[in-house]
């Protein structure tokens, strides 16, 4: 067991790893040598918490690790990259639930009663709010999670005057607090599971009101709720540690939020009161043009007389694991002199950076993949495009079409190449739903079949 004053120096040792971390992750060059930070800052934390003074128990706290570590590490290794947001939105859930516990066991404990005067009313808040926040994040992650594993449709539910809801529902919460803070622990009792219940609502509708394409921007946000809830759970705890983990979760959380918002061209503020993304009034603009087809010799060829040439991955290049037979063929072509770059939108896919994680997982050199502002002005001088399993991303309805629902969202503007290659399955449409002009555009070809089937045929042609 340690003494406090080991757990305060740990404590303090591990939020700098968390720091150094999150600077880690600032890049992909760094992002390994930031996760490990992470995890070794983690697991100083949890065993200077565990054998930390005041803590009882020991068996049952080592047993209650040994199987949530055995059922993640399972869960973790089962899951397919392209169900790493639905993980990612559960997890998420869980810091929300935990909060909420973390709160109603604060709230029963015998310290909590003892407590008395100023020191007793600032306890009750803290309590107050992380249950708040904890079950906001719990229910909306459970419903970003049904979204994300199309268990849930992604279609945003909106009614007349939910915001005038939302406010009231929030007004009654800060109203029972006030009636929580000088009640007894009965009656106390009863306005903490009154709030929980409207938080839990509260949490239901601000991510049922936002739709398809903008999800991304919710699960960001649900990141930073979830700090918000663990920096609440660590005033409760009294836990120092807890508190500066959850804050630096919380305003990285919301900083990225804030990043997608300007990817989407979407306000902040209406983001966080939930319910942008609403379904447009008007009939989408009718789509006119015929859809071409090509097959792999065609792509080839094309391929071999371009001089530049970009590629567009989307999440169907992460469904079909196309980023290998994809990087061969960036090598093929730029042993070849041409130039050979990929272009990445910031909600490409259905992570943040889950396309350039693919590509750093063939090592695709870092140098040839830009970000959608840097390499939109080069793309009316581009030779060939090459758009694997991407849709919503490369819409010319988002610029076009007032009553697309993605309408405003910054898309790739692969049309004003000279030639567009679109490889997918089928006519479908993308996580937006949405019908895309592009595949009828007269410089868009279709090339159909599974990405990586598809880029190992054209590979064999090139070869
Ligand atoms: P999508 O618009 O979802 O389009 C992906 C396309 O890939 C589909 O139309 C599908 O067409 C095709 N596809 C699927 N499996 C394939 C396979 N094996 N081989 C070839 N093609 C395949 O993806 P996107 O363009 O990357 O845009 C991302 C969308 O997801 C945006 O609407 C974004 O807002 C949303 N979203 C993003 C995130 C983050 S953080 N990135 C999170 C949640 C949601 P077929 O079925 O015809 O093959």
């Amino acid at each position: 067991m340690i003494s406090s004053q080991i757990q305060l120096a740990s404590y303090l040792f591990a939020s700098i790893l968390f720091i150094l971390s999150l600077g880690g992750l600032s890049s992909q060059e760094s992002a390994k040598r930031g996760v490990l930070y992470g995890i070794i800052g983690m697991g100083i934390a949890i065993l200077s918490t565990v054998l930390g003074p005041k803590v009882e128990g020991h068996i049952y706290i080592i047993i209650a690790i040994l199987i949530a570590s055995v059922i993640g590490i399972m869960l973790a290794r089962k899951v397919e990259m392209t169900s790493m947001p639905q993980l990612v939105a559960i997890l998420h859930s869980f810091v929300g639930l935990a909060a909420v516990l973390v709160g109603y066991g604060s709230y029963f404990d015998p310290h909590t009663q003892e407590l008395t005067g100023v020191m007793h009313t600032i306890h009750l808040v803290e309590i107050f709010i992380g249950v708040f926040i904890g079950a906001i994040t719990f229910t909306g992650s459970v419903v970003a999670w049904g979204k994300l594993d199309g268990k849930i449709r992604s279609k945003p539910l909106v009614y007349f005057g939910r915001h005038v809801v939302n406010i009231v529902l929030v007004l009654i919460c800060i109203y029972l607090c006030v009636l929580f803070v000088g009640a007894n622990e009965l009656s106390g009792l009863m306005y903490l599971n009154l709030m929980t219940a409207i938080a839990c609502f509260i949490g239901v509708m601000l991510v049922m009101a936002i739709g398809g394409a903008d999800m991304p921007v919710v699960v960001s946000m649900l990141n930073s709720y979830s700090g918000w809830a663990a920096a609440a759970a660590g005033f409760m705890l009294g836990n120092d540690l807890l508190i500066v983990t959850g804050a630096l979760v919380g305003s990285s959380g919301a900083i990225l939020s804030i990043i997608m918002c300007e990817a989407m061209n979407r306000s902040f503020w209406s983001v966080i009161f939930g319910g942008f993304g609403a379904a447009p009034k008007g009939e989408a603009m009718a789509v006119t043009g015929e859809v071409k087809a090509t097959d792999h010799e065609g792509v080839a060829n094309l391929l071999k007389e371009a001089k530049s040439v970009v590629i567009v991955p989307g999440y169907g290049m992460a469904v079909a694991k196309a980023q290998f037979p994809v990087y061969a063929m960036v090598e093929d072509l730029r042993s070849q002199g041409k130039e050979v770059r990929f272009g990445i939108h910031p909600v490409a896919g259905r992570l943040p950076g889950h396309m350039n994680v693919l590509l750093a997982e063939a090592n695709v050199p870092y140098d040839v993949v830009l970000e959608m502002d840097e390499i939109n002005d080069d793309l009316p001088e581009t030779d060939v495009v090459l758009v694997i399993g991407a849709n919503d991303i490369v819409n010319p309805g988002a610029q076009d079409d007032p009553n697309s629902p993605i309408y405003g969202m910054p898309v790739l503007e692969v049309w004003n190449a000279k030639d567009v290659i679109v490889m997918k399955r089928s006519m479908a449409t993308g996580y937006a739903g949405v019908q895309n002009p592009l595949f009828f555009k007269e410089n868009t070809s279709m090339l159909y079949g599974d990405a990586k089937d598809s880029v190992q045929k054209i590979n064999a042609f090139l070869n």
